[in-house]
């Protein structure tokens, strides 16, 4: 979703402002702009579309100065227009904003009927005219954002320089993450760490409610004020990002790298909970074992919801607790009845999920104890939550999500088998078992990138496809949704996925000749199950292809294939074929030539509802 960068320097800023943005691209946006001070004037340059359009009219029509702001807009409030990008400006100040504001309406409305004349159809041009019209009142700058962030309701991140005050920036938050990063001569503003890693390595994570001032005098100071106005202390952390992440290296999208990455990212996952000789489980538990748990509840959105599913049927079989598992979006508005026992659990890449962060305060404000399982250790929920523990997928830069998921998987699995151990549920030995196999599963997952030939075959031929079924039982069924997911995240092909004893309550009258069938089939427990469903829908003439281990799998259809892949554990197939799935999206979106790593519309930060 949108990102911000603001730049406080003795040197020019416009090029890096545009440095900074590309470090946010991968947020998703579909327009951008910047805003430089100088002689006395905003100077600002907007385009619709992607970053480089922008850089093309910088280079033809350049700005100067040393204090702007910049930004990457994923359309909410009107179309992804010049008009509309960011920043929006006046002749006295610039600003630019993540986030919606909520009264945007009725305060546009007062502002029309004093006749201001609005430029665009965003919700954020209210807040510079707010701004502007207490400056004209002979407010102070800082004044005037105090007056004016009174009045707004919502979500905001907000960067804003002046053009009276060329020493000047001001940032402000509540909902929406803003960091501000130091130097000696040098201060930033950026929507996450990473976006300022280059830069420097100090950092101050903004509070909510927070407002940073910045100044240029004969030193860079800034001054940070809580919601109540008051000077307060924010603790500074040192960065420690692998700047590295950023590149794609050896491969031709984000994506296929960070599919690539997964033996690594889960075994640096795995071994930040166990210890492999042991074969113990190091990390305390999140949940307090001792008490009687009688729930648990898993919250989410997105992929992130599918492997809190994956994670319902472990809590379930293997510890014996009751899991129930929702939405975010939903949870929040539909009034959960809550123990105060209950355990919460929010499980996010981004740890910036506008809903499940509302979730999280939601059940923290009726008295529960939460734990969020996060990707970014800064992240608003990870320092929300009472506990968090962090998936080790490092950096994900790919809108959709491959490596985080695996890595949750595995701390959620690591969970489920703690809780069985200490509950008793599980023997010695079979706790033993399980250890070995999750040992086993980075070997196994990097055994199903050895060949990735069948799943560019497979790709070519669903790239064809309109529409694409995918069926599973059991845990093979959140590994369905997940590939329809991925599918229609990047190759745009419309895919919908099923619990495969769900398909003749429904979802069959959908089999024709032109509906391929993707079943997640390992010869497991369901195999059986699975299988007679695959014949009731070759037998209505779909495509199928079938993901199994079982190679002599076979139906007669007019088109059918096996894609072979390793024989593993129950645990370990949860893994093995999820990566699988991974490949068919990318390498159908790679046959169809869509933006694989910033697909259309999608953002990888969403921080508005
Ligand atoms: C899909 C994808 C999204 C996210 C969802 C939640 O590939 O990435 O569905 O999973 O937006 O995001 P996080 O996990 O950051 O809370």
């Amino acid at each position: 979703m949108c990102g911000i960068i603001g730049i406080l320097s003795n040197e020019q800023v416009g090029g890096r402002i545009i440095d900074g943005l590309s470090r946010l691209e991968y947020r998703g946006y579909d327009s951008a702009g910047v805003a430089t001070i100088d002689q006395r004037a905003i100077q600002r340059r907007r385009s619709e579309g992607k970053l480089q359009a922008l850089r093309d009219i910088l280079e033809s029509d350049p700005i100067s100065g040393t204090v702007g702001i910049g930004h990457t807009r994923w359309a909410t409030h009107g179309l992804p227009t010049h008009q509309n990008a960011h920043p929006h400006a006046t002749d006295r100040v610039a600003v630019v904003h993540n986030g919606i504001i909520e009264n945007y309406q009725l305060l546009k409305n007062a502002l029309i009927n004093q006749g201001l004349v609005f430029q665009s159809e965003t919700d954020t041009e209210v807040v510079v005219h707010l701004i502007d019209q207490a400056l004209k009142a002979g407010k102070s700058p800082e004044n005037a954002v105090r007056e004016t962030i009174e009045k707004l309701e919502g979500a905001f991140a907000l960067a804003i320089v002046f053009k009276d005050n060329p020493d000047l920036l001001i940032g402000t938050r509540r909902g929406s993450p803003l960091v501000l990063g130091i130097n000696d001569d040098e201060l930033f503003l950026g929507s996450d760490a990473w976006a300022l890693a280059p830069w420097t390595k100090k950092v101050c994570y903004l509070e909510e409610g927070d407002t940073v001032i910045m100044q240029r005098g004969a030193e860079f100071t800034y001054e940070i004020y809580d919601a109540g106005n008051q000077i307060v202390k924010r603790p500074l952390k040192e960065l420690n990002l692998a700047i590295g992440a950023a590149n794609k290296g050896k491969y031709s999208h984000f994506m296929l790298k960070e599919i690539f990455e997964q033996p690594q990212t889960l075994s640096d996952t795995l071994l930040s909970l166990v210890d492999e000789q042991s074969k113990t489980i190091q990390i305390e538990s999140p949940f307090d074992l001792s008490n009687k748990i009688l729930r648990i509840r898993l919250i989410s959105c997105g992929t992130s919801y599918y492997a809190c599913l994956m994670a319902k049927y472990w809590f379930e079989k293997m510890a014996h607790i009751l899991c129930e598992v929702d939405l975010a979006s939903e949870f929040r508005y539909r009034d959960p009845v809550l123990n105060s026992d209950d355990i919460c659990v929010f499980v996010s890449q981004s740890g910036e999920t506008i809903d499940t962060l509302a979730a999280l305060n939601l059940v923290k404000g009726m008295g529960c104890q939460t734990v969020a399982i996060v990707n970014v250790p800064e992240s608003s929920l990870a320092r929300a939550a009472h506990k968090h523990i962090l998936t080790m997928a490092g950096p994900e830069i790919g809108v959709a999500s491959t490596k985080a998921f695996t890595a949750q998987l595995m701390v959620l699995n690591i969970l489920a088998l703690q809780a069985a151990e200490f509950r008793k549920v599980m023997d010695k030995e079979a706790v033993l078992k399980h250890f070995t196999d999750l040992l086993h599963v980075p070997k196994q997952v990097s055994q199903v990138l050895q060949n990735v030939s069948e799943f560019d075959k497979l790709g070519l031929r669903l790239s064809q496809a309109r529409d694409i079924l995918f069926i599973g039982r059991g845990t093979n069924y959140p590994v369905a949704l997940e590939g329809a997911l991925k599918l229609k995240e990047i190759s745009y092909i419309h895919a919908e996925a099923h619990a495969a004893g769900e398909l003749k309550h429904g979802p069959i009258a959908l089999i024709d000749k032109l509906t391929p069938l993707i079943a997640i089939a390992p010869n497991d427990a369901w195999f059986e199950k699975t299988a007679s469903n695959i014949q009731e829908v070759s037998a209505r003439g779909a495509p199928i292809f079938v993901l199994t281990d079982d190679h002599s799998f076979k139906v007669n259809a007019h088109e059918f294939q096996n894609i072979c892949l390793p024989k593993s554990s129950s645990v370990g197939n949860c893994f093995i074929y999820t990566c699988a799935v991974q490949c068919i999206a990318y390498y159908t979106a790679l046959h169809k030539g869509t933006d694989v790593d910033q697909p259309r519309n999608l953002a990888k930060s969403v921080t508005v509802e």
